[in-house]
């Protein structure tokens, strides 16, 4: 070959080297569309490039479920070096999350950033309340600016994207995941849905201190039979639509850029494997435009429950069904490829998958910046800092619950009191972490004692009186209960001999609730019960402080005990928290998200049930629906909580009697603060319609407000109602108002209030 010729086909391969070059490149132009710039990357991706943003990883040393066999550190670098590998969970820290994502960035082909996902439940090392908690503030800014300021810690770390909020209802009190959630009604949940979405995301997802949301689990996982973890969900059409799904459809309402499906079979589909849910209605329906990463390993468990022959099978099922990303499977990466070659599987399907995924990676900037949330700076800055603590600390004292205070024995006198102070719980610096606190360090909460040793006026003496669990405490191992140890009773009774108050902190240690915790039990695990027996014994001036990730069934407590203060887990300002709500430098204004029992043996129990045919003893005869042991009622209803002063309800209005349907009904209610302090109520509204197609709910949450009100003050508190609270969705899954006459309810707890009643014609 001449000199000559070499010279031009030289010239030809850098011209076409240049020319493909600046192809692979024209994604990262910021200023073309984000589904420009999506089909510019895909049509430059091969198939196994394709599946691998299919494909998310644990780093290995933090798992939160059974690893797989295969899947060895080393693996899993290989595959990401690969382009084999979209997204990593519980990989955090800024030089952690660079670190990986360096080898997506500079070592695969198209360079293509991993998104980072963590399970960021409440808080990420600054923790607030257990989220169960949280909504019994039912303050919406209050736990939107905790998503807030969880996003704005997480994303200090590398991540940009949290596995919640978890929108699941559960009224099963058995189940250690109700503490996860909003608790049982739809109304309450579909609201701190959209405030947890709106928190975590911010209103621009790109910023750097905002991270991408999931709603999970989809769907219906908090319906496990019997309260047992990972257990089968049955359920028929209408209660899906009315109570399940809402907080899903307000959560992609509220621009959820993510989903995560869930463990259970739902008549006797599994959630992964089921098109119903996933396509015709997340994607279809309600026309859902971000993606569905599978729970872990809940792809592979298709395999276990039945639903599928072997990997390719369940990868086949799952992908169809559209579950678009499969955490800790493994089966995606090592089986989809095939599947597409052979035919089983339409790789419209991957393309999809792949879009969806990308889209969320374009909108968080990932592609302009990789390392946008790796700020070493800012993760120093942010994390623990004392704007965190005091947002957290906020969040805990409206989280609190005051369930009981006869004779006023709250809040305490200041000075001039010998208080003893007992409960292994009350000088825990764990367990108040609750559970899904992964990246928090231990024995980092203030504790009880801590908290009350800030108020010097008073005497305080502290005796464990008996240890609640033995060992360690640890996310991913059973606990071990202490029922044999009394050793420090009697040191703790002659602590209460000796006080003017006992504070007892009594309740579950923070891994007693959450994932695979279901309990039989809703007493006071171990020797806690014969604990406050002994000690009430002695001195009847006690205070209980209960801290559990669940309702509890307490009836000894509640009809002996004067004071029950309901403080859940409440993270990192527990302590702090507790003792401004004791002292009544914070006056309670909780109400409880969910019912508490009398009895386990009442679970499921919840409010808005439906009506029997025979609901109530009207004759001298057994054939009511009831129990012969116990009352039906819960313990605490729905909606309960005290205040250190006391409100009144008067004139419930309504602007007339007579409406037709798609007219909007106005309802006022005035509220006046009776006693000697300021407060805050949650004034709450219910309707029922007595009269349906499908029987409606004795009872139905359609409105809240929290007011506040100095003593003395009234304040009118006004609702509207419009065809979107009137409603239900029938057994077809229709959405319809029925004409008819309604009852309406305002008041502070869902078993008491004004009544009125209006038409709808
Ligand atoms: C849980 C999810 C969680 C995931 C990742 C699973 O065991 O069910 O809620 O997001 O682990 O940690």
């Amino acid at each position: 070959m001449n000199k000559f010729l070499k010279q031009i086909i030289n010239l030809i391969v850098v011209f076409f080297v240049t020319i493909s070059c600046a192809q692979s490149k024209m994604h990262l132009d910021k200023d073309k569309a984000i589904e420009e710039r999506i089909t510019l990357l895909m049509d430059q991706m091969t198939l196994d490039e394709k599946v691998g943003q299919m494909n998310q990883y644990n780093g290995s040393w933090d798992f939160t479920g059974p690893l797989p066999e295969s899947g060895s550190e080393e693996e899993k670098y290989e595959h990401i070096k690969k382009g084999w590998v979209g997204s990593m969970l519980s990989v955090r820290g800024t030089d952690k999350v660079r670190a990986v994502q360096k080898i997506a960035v500079e070592e695969t082909r198209l360079g293509i950033p991993i998104i980072f996902g963590f399970d960021v439940i409440h808080g990420y090392k600054t923790l607030s309340p257990i989220p169960l908690a949280e909504a019994a503030s039912w303050d919406l800014e209050a736990i939107k600016n905790s998503a807030r300021v969880a996003a704005d810690e997480a994303s200090a770390a590398g991540l940009n994207w949290t596995f919640g909020p978890n929108v699941d209802i559960s009224n099963d009190a058995r189940w250690g995941r109700i503490m996860e959630g909003a608790g049982e009604d739809t109304y309450l949940g579909v609201k701190v849905a959209k405030a947890r979405v709106t928190g975590f995301q911010g209103t621009d997802l790109s910023a750097n201190n905002t991270i991408a949301s999931c709603a999970k689990h989809f769907a219906a996982y908090g319906f496990a039979e019997a309260g047992l973890e990972y257990n089968s969900a049955e359920m028929g059409t209408s209660k899906l639509y009315n109570v399940v799904l809402p907080p899903f459809k307000a959560a992609v309402d509220a621009g959820v850029r993510t989903f995560m499906n869930s463990f259970n079979t739902l008549n006797g589909v599994p959630a992964t494997g089921d098109t119903f849910l996933q396509r015709d209605i997340l994607k279809g329906a309600w026309n859902f435009n971000g993606y569905v990463v599978s729970d872990w390993a809940s792809i592979r468990e298709m395999v276990v429950h039945g639903y599928a022959a072997d990997g390719a099978d369940a990868s086949a099922k799952a992908v169809t069904a559209g579950s678009d990303m499969d955490m800790e499977s493994h089966l995606y990466v090592k089986e989809l490829v095939k599947l597409v070659e052979d035919g089983t599987v339409d790789e419209k399907l991957i393309d999809d998958a792949v879009r969806r995924i990308l889209r969320v990676k374009f909108e968080l900037g990932l592609f302009d910046d990789p390392y946008k949330y790796c700020d070493a700076e800012r993760e120093k800055a942010v994390t623990g800092s004392e704007a965190m603590n005091d947002a957290v600390l906020d969040m805990a004292k409206k989280s609190i619950v005051l369930l009981k205070n006869d004779g006023n024995i709250l809040p305490l006198k200041k000075s001039g009191q010998r208080i003893a102070l007992i409960g292994a719980l009350a000088a825990d610096k764990n367990s108040p972490l609750g559970s899904w606190r992964i990246a928090a360090d231990d024995n980092t909460a203030v504790s009880v004692l801590e908290g009350m040793q800030e108020y010097k006026g008073n005497t305080l003496v502290y005796e464990k009186g008996t240890d609640v669990s033995l060992g360690q405490q640890l996310f991913v191992q059973e606990v071990k209960i202490n029922s044999e140890d009394y050793s420090g009773f009697d040191a703790a009774k002659k602590a209460a001999s000796e006080a003017d108050v006992v504070v007892m902190v009594l309740g579950e240690v923070g891994f007693q609730s959450g994932e695979a915790r279901s309990r039989t039990e809703l007493g006071l695990p171990g020797n806690q019960q014969e604990l406050l027996e002994a000690v009430f014994e002695i001195n009847k001036n006690v205070v209980l402080v209960l801290n559990n990730g669940r309702p509890l069934a307490l009836p000894w407590a509640a009809e002996n005990v004067p004071a029950i203060v309901e403080a859940w887990q409440l993270g990192t300002q527990t302590g702090n928290a507790v003792a401004q709500v004791l002292y009544g430098d914070y006056n309670p204004s909780g109400k409880l998200p969910v019912s508490f029992p009398r009895s386990v043996g009442q679970c499921p129990i919840y409010y808005n049930h439906l009506r029997t045919g025979r609901p109530v003893n009207s004759q001298d005869n057994v054939f009511w629906s009831h129990y012969i042991d116990s009352q039906k009622t819960p313990l605490y209803p729905f909606g309960y909580g005290l205040s250190y002063t006391s409100f009144k309800y008067e004139n419930l209005k309504l602007n007339k009697s007579q409406y037709t349907k798609g007219e909007t009904i106005e309802l006022s209610v005035e509220v006046t603060n009776t006693g000697n302090l300021d407060g805050k109520e949650v004034v709450q509204l219910y309707i029922n319609d007595p009269v349906a197609s499908i029987v409606r709910p004795v009872k139905e949450l359609k409105g809240f407000e929290l007011v506040e009100l100095k003593k003395g003050e009234t304040k009118t508190v006004k609702f509207i109602l419009t065809d979107a609270e009137l409603g239900f969705y029938n057994n077809n899954g229709d959405y319809l108002v029925e004409a008819g006459k309604f009852n309406v309810m305002i008041g502070g707890q869902s078993d008491k209030g004004l009544t009125g009643q209006f038409e709808i014609e």
